[in-house]
C-alpha cells in the first residue's frame, strides 16, 4: 500500500449541509451557509471583515485591487513561497520585489525586507510557513514606519497564534486557503479578511462583481448596478456548507495533526541532535498547528536520495517551493542577487506526510525509513 503524502479527510456532514444548504433554495452565493462561515472567522478570530472567495489567490486578487497600486509601485515578498501569489500584483502592473528566507526559517527574512524597502514600496506580504508565525512585532513595525499595506498570506496558518493573537489579525488584509492540502478545506476554497475597516465598502463591491449587490440583498437599496471594477469572486453556498461542517471539527483536526506532527518531531529527534537533519523551529512567540512536517537535509543531492529512497518505500514524501525569483516567467526579469537562505529551503527541504487519517503507527515506519536511509 502506498503512503499518499495527503489525503482529504471528510467529517461526514459535509453532504448534510449540502443538502441543507439546497433545501433554502439559495445555493448561489452570500446564502445562509457563507454568512455562518463569515461569523465564524469574525467572532472567533476577531477579523473585523471576511469574505469567502474561490481560492486564496483570489482572495490576493481582491486585496490588490483593494490596495489601488499603479504602474511601478512595488510589492516585498518571499521567493520561497507558492506560484500564484505573485500574479495578483503583477495584473495590477505592480513589481515585486522578493525577499530571503531566514537562515533557519523558511519564513520572510524581515531584515533583508527592510534593505528592500524604496520609494516605490506599497506593501508588505508575509507568509506563515507552516503556520509558524511570522515576528509579527517587527513586521507591523515596519508596515507603520515606512506607511505599507501589510498583507499577511495565512494559507498555511488557519487557528495559528503569534503571542496569543491570532494569525491574519495582524494585517491589513490577510488571504487564506481551503483547497484540499489545507488542514480545513472545501476542495478549492479561500478568504479574504479585510483588518482595516476604509476598506470594507469597497471589498463588498468586488466580491460581488462590481456591484452594490451586497446592499441590496440587506435592503438598503432597491436595485443592485455597477459601481466599481471587480470579479466573481464569492463561491456558491454549496462550498460554504462544505467548509462550515469541516470548521466543526476544527479542534479535533487540528489536535489530531499537532499529535503526528509531535510523533514525527520525538522519533526524528537523535538524528537531528547528531547533525543528520535539521528539525522545524518554533519560535517561543508562535504556535504549532500542524499543518506542515518537514525536514532539511545536509544537500540537495541527499535530499534527492531520500526522496528516491522513500518513494521506493511506496512512501509519498515531497519537495517545494521552486523560488519565484528563478522561475520562468520571473527569472529574465530578476537583478540576480543570490537568495542563500530561499536556496537552501528548495534544496533541502522534505515535506512527510501529515494528513488527518494518517495513523501513528504509520508515522512511526516513515520514521523508521527516514532513520535507515541514514544508517545505510
Ligand atoms: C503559501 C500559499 N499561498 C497561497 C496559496 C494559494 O492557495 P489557493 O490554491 O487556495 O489559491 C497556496 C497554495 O497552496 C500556498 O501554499
Amino acid at each position: 500500500m502506498k503512503i499518499p503524502f495527503n489525503k482529504p479527510w471528510f467529517t461526514g456532514k459535509e453532504i448534510q449541509n449540502i443538502t441543507s444548504a439546497a433545501s433554502f433554495g439559495h445555493i448561489s452565493s452570500n446564502g445562509i451557509y457563507t454568512q455562518k462561515c463569515h461569523t465564524y472567522f469574525e467572532r472567533k478570530y476577531g477579523f473585523k471583515k471576511v469574505f469567502l472567495t474561490s481560492s486564496c489567490t483570489d482572495a490576493m486578487e481582491m486585496a490588490a485591487i483593494l490596495m489601488n497600486l499603479n504602474d511601478g509601485d512595488e510589492i516585498i515578498m518571499p521567493s520561497y513561497t507558492f506560484v500564484s501569489t505573485t500574479s495578483p500584483f503583477i495584473l495590477r502592473g505592480a513589481s515585486i520585489a522578493f525577499a530571503d528566507s531566514l537562515p533557519n526559517h523558511p519564513n520572510i527574512d524581515l531584515d533583508h525586507a527592510e534593505e528592500l524597502i524604496n520609494d516605490r514600496t506599497k506593501v508588505l506580504m508575509v507568509m506563515h510557513y507552516g503556520g509558524v508565525a511570522v515576528d509579527m512585532d517587527k513586521a507591523v513595525y515596519l508596515a507603520e514606519k515606512y506607511d505599507l499595506i501589510l498583507l499577511e498570506d495565512t494559507a498555511h496558518s488557519i487557528d495559528s497564534y503569534y503571542k496569543g493573537k491570532p494569525l491574519g489579525s495582524f494585517g491589513h488584509f490577510s488571504t487564506c486557503s481551503f483547497h484540499e492540502t489545507k488542514n480545513i478545506s472545501s476542495g478549492e476554497g479561500g478568504m479574504l479578511v479585510v483588518n482595516d475597516e476604509n476598506f470594507i465598502p469597497r471589498a463588498e463591491i468586488i466580491w460581488e462583481k462590481g456591484t452594490n449587490r451586497s446592499a441590496f440583498s440587506r435592503g438598503e437599496i432597491s436595485k443592485y448596478e455597477w459601481v466599481d471594477v471587480g470579479s466573481s469572486y464569492n463561491p456558491s453556498d454549496m462550498i460554504a456548507a462544505f467548509l462550515y461542517a469541516q470548521l466543526n471539527h476544527l479542534e479535533d483536526i487540528q489536535q489530531t495533526r499537532i499529535n503526528i506532527w509531535h510523533r514525527y518531531e520525538s522519533n526524528l529527534k537523535a538524528l537531528a541532535n547528531d547533525g543528520s537533519i535539521e528539525l522545524p523551529l518554533i519560535n517561543d512567540y508562535a504556535t504549532n498547528n500542524g499543518h506542515v512536517f518537514y525536514l532539511i537535509t545536509s544537500s540537495k543531492s541527499e535530499r534527492n536520495n531520500l526522496l528516491k529512497y522513500l518513494n521506493s518505500k511506496k512512501i509519498q514524501a515531497v519537495f517545494h517551493y521552486l523560488p519565484l525569483h528563478k522561475s520562468p516567467y520571473y527569472k529574465d526579469k530578476y537583478d540576480g542577487k543570490p537568495l542563500l537562505n530561499t536556496q537552501k529551503f528548495a534544496d533541502r527541504l522534505i515535506r512527510l506526510p501529515l494528513f488527518y487519517e494518517l495513523p501513528l503507527e504509520i508515522v512511526d515506519m516513515i520514521c523508521q525509513k527516514v532513520i535507515e536511509f541514514y544508517e545505510k
